[in-house]
């Protein structure tokens, strides 16, 4: 995999998933586009991703994977460039995990506490400090690109009311970061996690299982008793986070004993 990280920086644009999917015939694997600004960001559920101009990292990271049909790229360490190789629609979910443990991972190194909530927030201090809008599009049983969209609150400290819950990393650290130079060392960080998908067969498995482990263990409110809403039909109850399942469903232990699965869109966490 490279080393080095394309990142192109644009001054303004609609949304960094929309210019990647605009080129994505033209972009390397493994290429950023990142903006100063955006007009039309777009956030999970149909929901906006409004930032201030300038404050924030908004950015965007494109993979590419061959299809079987193609024969593939050698496995183990394809240059700058090259695809992946396939990668079966059936583990999505492992991009979700690998991007949230970068994101993780990176804050960390800031000495930041952080936890990932479900699938893919980043939590610190109970707060949203980022979020993340994954884009794939499938060439048969197989995953072809995923444009994974990435917006860290980086420098803003005020934010419209109507936001839940925002935090930065400048209010958590109380300082202010060069953002250009932060998404480099960012990149990085997502190169490491991302480098399980340059392995193939029980490589790859090994990789991905121990992924697994580490991204349940820094879940947000990981075995504690919280309110949540079943989407379903509105309901509240008490439940108990115990565990991720390997299609991306978050598995919650209710109050009463039973045993839940949620896919996304099916639970709602009240905070
Ligand atoms: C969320 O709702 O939590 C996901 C937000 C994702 C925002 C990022 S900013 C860069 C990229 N471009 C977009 O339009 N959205 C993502």
């Amino acid at each position: 995999m490279k080393e080095q990280t394309d990142i192109v920086w644009l001054d303004e644009v609609d949304s960094t998933n929309t210019e990647v999917q605009r080129h994505i015939q033209d972009i390397d694997n493994l290429s950023v586009v990142a903006a100063v600004n955006q007009t039309a960001g777009r956030g999970q559920r149909g929901n906006s991703w409004l930032v201030h101009a300038g404050e924030n990292l908004t950015f965007s990271l494109l993979l590419k994977f061959s299809s079987p049909e193609s024969g593939g790229i050698p496995a183990g360490n394809p240059s700058a460039g090259d695809l992946f190789p396939p990668l079966p629609a059936g583990r999505q979910f492992s991009l979700s995990r690998a991007v949230a443990l970068a994101l993780t991972d990176y804050l960390v190194s800031k000495d930041v506490s952080c936890s990932i909530k479900w699938p893919n927030d980043i939590y610190v201090r109970g707060k949203k400090i980022c979020g993340v809008l994954i884009e794939n599009s499938l060439s048969g049983p197989n995953i072809a690109t995923s444009i994974i969209g990435i917006g860290l609150n980086m420098n803003q400290t005020e934010f419209p009311a109507n936001l839940v819950n925002p935090t930065s990393l400048s209010i958590v650290k109380g300082k202010t970061f060069d953002n250009r130079a932060e998404l480099e060392i960012l990149c990085s960080f997502l190169h490491r996690r991302l480098n399980l998908y340059g392995h193939t067969g029980a490589e790859r498995e090994k990789m991905l299982e121990s992924q697994a482990a580490e991204y349940v263990s820094r879940l947000y409110r990981l075995g504690e008793v919280h309110e949540y809403v079943d989407c379903s039909d509105g309901s509240v109850f008490k439940g108990k986070i115990t565990g991720v399942a390997e299609t991306g469903s978050l598995m919650v232990e209710k109050e009463n004993g039973e045993l839940k699965e949620f896919a996304f869109k099916e639970i709602s966490y009240i905070i």
